[in-house]
């Protein structure tokens, strides 16, 4: 969602912001703006993409060596131009950019009204920036201050930058339920949403706390307080990412650069963390957490989106190999159903983003009721990593594309090594079986190379599906997750309507939908359910569906019925998800091209989804 970007130091902040901009596109937005202090205070936005803003701002003053830039996902009020961030304060003296919600908006906007303040935009942010600039003239306080006692009077989330130009020379900024990241230069700042856009300048970052108020100056040091006027030390951490992870690579999409790239972040999963040879799972991030985890009378998984379906496939692995009860919930379900948490469950929370609102309320629930939270997070430092008690990052490196791919497979091999991790202290899995699920992940990177040889045979496939309306996707045990996350990736990027189901649940409904204009992919591999599997494809056969088969390499069966089948390496029951799902995400991939839709960003889609 929203994209934030700020700059001071030396440079000409013009052209960063806007590189900036173009690093947070991936995050989903609907318009964009930037203001800069050069003497005035100037500022420029427009609906649309940020291309647009820098055809708009083409022949306009863009001079400055300190400037905050916006990408807006639209809340309160239609994406428009006015509605577009930067704001101005009444004066035109302050301008801010925002990402979150300002719940109480409404009422503090009505006390402003009648003080005089008039308002351009339908938007919350507007009336923040009102509110900081009634408490400097009122209070006779630093812009820093008139912020921070702003804030106390806000209730929602918030990510927040503001300028002055009385104040030419710096940023205040703050944040509370939305991600903030202070890049710290020679003798700049940046400021941004994420580490995206400050990883070319500089690898010292700091990542500002909830409730935090910062204010950066050039030439000066980071002055870090609470909104409760505590003083703060700001702790500077390394930033492990490089600029090739934020390039396509000579890819034509980001998504297809990431699918590919799943050989290498899988092992990346999993490097330093198993050794098969030993017969060692070692998870650093909750080795003081694993022993309650293996005492455990159930664990609870919450997640949304591909989270939420890597977490279903958790289920099967604690269930299966840790003889756990689990129960996988929807973040957004749980947070509001009163749900009952004792201060024995374990809690795991897993995020790509590790931002999700709904997952991080979920947390904050479940940790008011006692119970340990365990993070899985791609994203060094967000803020559900730092909320939960202990976790495991997955390392899959940064997805740009809005479509989850390689963080999918990740979050899958995390939940494989720990349900392996605690299966092992518990005594609950033979030894022989240990060792040979350790092998075979340790084989698993390779045969997603593999996998991989199948995508002209899906580019192909994607010619012939390119104009279907429906798809349904079928799996069971460990491919009921790879089904619904095949559908969820088709809809997504491709606008197609799809569905996930439970092969064996298809005559309680779905079947009604198939006839000969029905594609139906089936995930039929050949462990476990594969004969139940089988007479599920006859009855879609029977009704004349047109069956797109996944099965294991050298299947002859289900070659017999399928109309096109895709062959993946041959594994572990537990370990097909990995395998499965490649070809599903290259299948989405084509007919989404082939339609020309817009793959990496998807309408109406957010990478990060920081508002409930
Ligand atoms: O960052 P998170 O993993 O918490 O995000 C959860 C969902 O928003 C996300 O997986 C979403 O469903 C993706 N667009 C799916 O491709």
């Amino acid at each position: 969602m929203c994209g934030i970007v700020g700059y001071v130091g030396p440079k000409q902040a013009f052209p960063i912001l806007m590189k900036g901009l173009y690093r947070l596109e991936y995050r989903g937005y609907d318009s964009a703006g930037i203001a800069l202090i050069d003497g005035d205070l100037k500022l420029y936005k427009t609906k649309g993409k940020v291309s647009d803003l820098e055809n708009f701002v083409k022949d306009k003053d863009t001079t400055g060596t300190i400037g905050i830039a916006h990408t807006r996902w639209a809340t309160h009020g239609e994406p428009n131009n006015t509605n577009a961030h930067p704001h101005y304060s009444q004066s035109k003296n302050l301008a801010i950019i925002h990402n979150g919600i300002i719940e109480n908006y409404a009422s503090i906007k009505e006390e402003l009204m009648k003080r005089g303040y008039h308002f351009e935009s339908d938007t919350d942010t507007e009336v923040l920036i009102h509110l900081i600039e009634d408490i400097r003239n009122n209070e006779k306080v630093s812009l820093d201050e008139a912020v921070r006692i702003a804030l106390n009077q806000v209730v929602g989330a918030y990510a927040i930058v503001v300028i002055s130009k009385e104040d030419p020379d710096m940023l205040v900024a703050a944040r509370k339920g939305s991600p903030l990241v202070i890049g710290i230069g020679d003798d700049d700042f940046y400021l941004a949403s994420d580490a995206t856009p400050i990883a070319e300048y500089t690898h010292d970052v700091v990542y500002l706390d909830e409730e935090e108020v910062v204010c950066v100056r050039k030439n000066r040091k980071i002055k870090i307080k609470t909104i409760t006027n505590k003083d703060k030390t700001a702790y500077v951490q390394k930033l492990e990412m490089n600029l090739g992870q934020l390039e396509k690579g000579g890819y034509d999409h980001f998504m297809l650069k990431e699918i590919y790239e799943q050989p290498h972040s899988i092992l990346d999963s999993m490097r330093g963390r198993v050794n098969a040879k030993k017969g060692i799972v070692k998870l650093g991030g909750i080795s003081d957490y694993e022993q309650k985890m293996a005492n455990a009378d159930r664990i609870i998984i919450v997640a949304c989106g591909t989270s939420w379906h890597a977490g279903l496939v958790g289920e099967y692995l604690f269930e299966d190999l840790a003889r756990v009860p689990v129960e996988v919930e929807y973040a957004s379900e749980f947070r509001y159903r009163n749900p009952i948490i004792t201060e024995d469950d374990i809690v795991i929370a897993i995020s790509q983003s590790g931002e999700t609102a709904d997952t991080l309320a979920a947390i904050e629930l479940a940790k008011s009721k006692g119970a340990t939270i365990i993070g899985i997070c791609n994203v060094v430092g967000s803020s559900i990593a730092r909320a939960t008690h202990a976790g495991t990052y997955t390392h899959a490196g940064p997805e740009i594309g809005v479509a989850s791919t390689k963080a999918f497979t990740a979050q899958v091999t995390i939940l494989t090594l720990m349900a392996l991790r605690i299966a092992h202290m518990k005594g609950t899995i033979e030894k022989s079986r240990f060792h040979r699920i350790l092998n075979e992940l340790e084989a698993i990177p390779e045969k997603v190379k593999e996998t991989l040889k199948v995508d002209n045979q899906l580019k192909e496939l994607a010619r012939v599906f390119t104009y279907t309306r429906n798809f349904l996707y079928l799996g069971r045990g460990y491919n009921f997750p790879v089904a619904l996350e095949g559908a969820l990736k088709l809809k997504e990027i491709s606008y197609i309507h799809a569905e996930g189901y439970p092969a064996a649940e298809m005559k309680h409904g779905p079947i009604a939908l198939i006839d000969k204009e029905m594609p139906v992919v089936v995930i039929a591999t050949n462990k476990g359910t594969y004969d139940k599997v089988m007479s599920n494809i006859q009855e879609v056969k029977a009704r004349k569906g047109k069956i797109i088969a996944i099965v294991t390499k050298g299947d002859k069966d289900v070659k017999k019925l399928a109309d096109y089948v895709i062959e993946v390496p041959e594994t572990e029951e537990l370990l097909v998800p990995l395998l499965a799902t490649i070809p599903l995400q290259l299948l989405s991939y084509h007919i989404a091209v082939m339609r020309d839709c817009n793959v990496d960003q998807p309408r109406n889609l957010a990478k990060s989804v920081t508002v409930e």
